[in-house]
């Protein structure tokens, strides 16, 4: 167990980091909501280290105003998104194991089942957007899983720390390759 965590933490990745996190915590992972896919490199990740686990990949693959706007999209171009949507139905094509959702998160969230484990948010870093997404998918998760996004401390994403510290103020995990993650407890009050 701790050569491999060794292993995983080595690689300094974010989906790595997030299994790492699961052992140390011993939070059995068996759903994976992945918010921001793009070309599906981290999902692929996902997949080498949660092999078993149901992945729900949710992207618009559009070039939205909204995510334009604020200067940090991947691109402009409507070209690049449906090529990096084939990529992803490309790469996942023989996996029955994952659903492939082409909606902005917050529609998406109505088709994805409830209890999820584990949810990464890597979408719109916008404050606006994060504080959403973070509303949305929290309720969204089981007692003991994980709630995480990407960008935590990027110096070009600032929306992402402050509506992290907002909603949780330091009472979250802040870990490798800018992950941020909140292991959700079970009195909530919602
Ligand atoms: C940085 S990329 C994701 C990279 C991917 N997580 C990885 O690490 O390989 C951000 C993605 O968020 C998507 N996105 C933008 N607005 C979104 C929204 N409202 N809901 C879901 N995804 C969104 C974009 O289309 C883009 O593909």
């Amino acid at each position: 167990m701790w050569d491999f965590l060794h292993q995983l933490l080595k690689k300094r990745h974010r989906a790595c980091y997030l299994k790492a996190l699961s052992l140390l915590h011993t939070i059995e992972v068996n759903t994976v909501v992945e918010i921001g896919v793009f070309r599906g490199k981290n999902a692929a990740m996902l997949r080498e280290v949660f092999p078993t686990a149901h992945l729900y990949l949710i992207d618009p693959w559009k070039p939205d105003v909204r995510y334009i706007e604020t200067g940090n999209a991947v691109s402009k171009e409507q070209k690049t998104y449906d090529d990096a949507l084939c990529e992803v139905q490309e790469r996942f094509k023989k996996d029955g194991n994952v659903t492939i959702i082409q909606k902005p998160s917050v529609d998406a969230a109505m088709e994805v089942p409830d209890h999820l484990d584990l949810v990464f948010i890597d979408a719109n870093h916008d404050y606006e957007h994060v504080k959403q997404n973070i509303e949305t998918w929290e309720r969204k998760v089981r007692a003991g899983g994980i709630l995480s996004g990407h960008n935590y401390g990027h110096p070009r994403m600032t929306g992402v720390s402050k509506a992290v510290e907002e909603k949780f103020g330091t009472e979250f995990i802040r870990g490798q390759d800018q992950v941020w993650a909140k292991i959700i407890g079970a009195n909530r009050d919602f």
